[in-house]
């Protein structure tokens, strides 16, 4: 039996998945995005042309997979029902509103993927999903498979680049699927990425890379003086001794968070990696051709409320001190005009807007581990 996948978004990844899904024989691919024009746009586009993924193959030479999703449409009743697999392939900002727009139409047993998921997916899918998220399974991928761009709108993506590995975490809930999604996944996605799973949804929080980049930002820029640069500083290459040092206790303080959850509860195992993959500081160009940095990046908008945020709130559920982690919120906070700390502690006015557990109502460890 084919099995139909609802692949949510209209960007660069859910292109390369659309196409990717429709060239599978064993998968039904539609796609969901929200924007009504995206949805019109690649409709009409696919009327008239093929629909093409490419990627270089070894010795160099372009492949070119051609195979239209069945439908793209922005109505979720239609691209979810009887929809097998869910997987959401935007911006983490845009979960929230994918998981309300599928929430009346998710079938039991059903796989709900975030490819990326990034920190605290889970919270946010059974805080609007409710019982019905507890009947599906949750994958929570911690990156894109890919590095990809859209060539032509709903027309052509290329893919640039192939993980070698990608880790994720299943929740099973109360699921009983007749399929095994990870291996689904895998079959649509080819050799590469090598699927991987974690030891439990908690660990891949505490992997994000996108912890490295909040502490970053702040000793690059915390005394800032507002004068625009001629140059684009590198990103990590740039790392003075104080950035390093900074960047070092973090991490340090999210090891020590999954030691002490792992010492707490024993049956969650959490011996997570990390690794840094980007290059250049996030900046924008002024009108004289220099560059001031770009508070508004997703180093900071993003990986503040779903990245350090939820690591600092594991860290409070755990009784971890994390005095370096607190001093880097309290700076990113003020650039993204938010309040999620106030001095060590995550209960400043804000939180609800990250997917710090705090912001769900979970309270202790004991709550985390009842989700798994
Ligand atoms: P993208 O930037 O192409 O996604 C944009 C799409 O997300 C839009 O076309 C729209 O469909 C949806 N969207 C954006 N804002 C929205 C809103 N406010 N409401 C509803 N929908 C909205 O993202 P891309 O490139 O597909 O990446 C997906 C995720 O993977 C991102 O978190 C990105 O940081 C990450 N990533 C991307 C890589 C790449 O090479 N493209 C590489 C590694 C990670």
């Amino acid at each position: 039996d084919r099995l139909t996948v609802c692949i949510c978004g209209g960007g660069n990844g859910a292109h390369v998945l659309a196409g990717l899904t429709a060239t599978h024989a064993q998968t039904e691919a539609r796609v969901l995005t929200l924007f009504e024009k995206e949805a019109a746009d690649w409709t009409a586009s696919m009327k008239d042309n093929d629909f093409i993924v490419t990627r270089k193959n070894k010795d160099g030479g372009l492949v070119r997979l051609k195979a239209k999703p069945a439908f793209v449409t922005n109505d979720p009743s239609k691209a979810v029902l009887g929809a097998d697999v869910i997987i959401l392939c935007v911006p983490a900002f845009a979960h929230e509103q994918y998981f309300e727009a599928i929430s009346p139409f998710v079938k039991r047993d059903a796989a709900i993927i975030g490819l990326p998921g990034q920190p605290g997916f889970e919270f946010q899918c059974f805080d609007i999903l409710k019982d019905r998220a507890r009947t599906c399974a949750v994958l929570n991928y911690e990156s894109l498979p890919w590095a990809c761009r859209i060539a032509e709108f709903g027309k052509r993506v290329d893919i640039l680049g192939i993980k070698d590995a990608l880790i994720g975490s299943k929740v099973v809930g109360r699921s009983h699927l007749n399929f095994d999604p990870v291996t689904l996944l895998q079959s649509v996605l080819g050799a590469r990425p090598v699927l991987e799973l974690a030891n439990n949804y908690l660990e891949i929080y505490l992997m994000t890379k996108g912890f490295a980049h909040p502490p970053l930002m702040y000793a690059k820029w915390k005394d800032w003086d507002g004068e625009p640069l001629k140059d684009r500083p590198l990103f990590y290459q740039g790392i003075d001794e104080y950035a390093a040092s900074c960047l070092c206790s973090v991490s340090a303080e999210i090891v020590a968070t999954a030691r002490a959850i792992g010492r707490l509860r024993p049956d969650l195992g959490m011996d997570g990696v990390e690794h840094l993959e980007r290059l250049l500081h996030p900046m924008k160009a002024t009108d004289d051709g220099r560059w001031v940095p770009d508070f508004n990046n997703r180093y900071l908008s993003e990986d503040v409320p779903y990245g350090l945020a939820v690591t600092k709130g594991l860290a409070e559920l755990a009784g971890v001190a994390t005095p370096v982690t607190d001093e880097v919120l309290a700076w990113c906070q003020e650039k993204l005009g938010k309040e999620f700390i106030v001095g060590s502690e995550l209960k400043g006015k804000d939180v609800r807007d990250t997917r710090a557990p705090q912001a769900y109502g979970y309270r202790t460890l004991d709550d985390l581990a009842a989700i798994l």
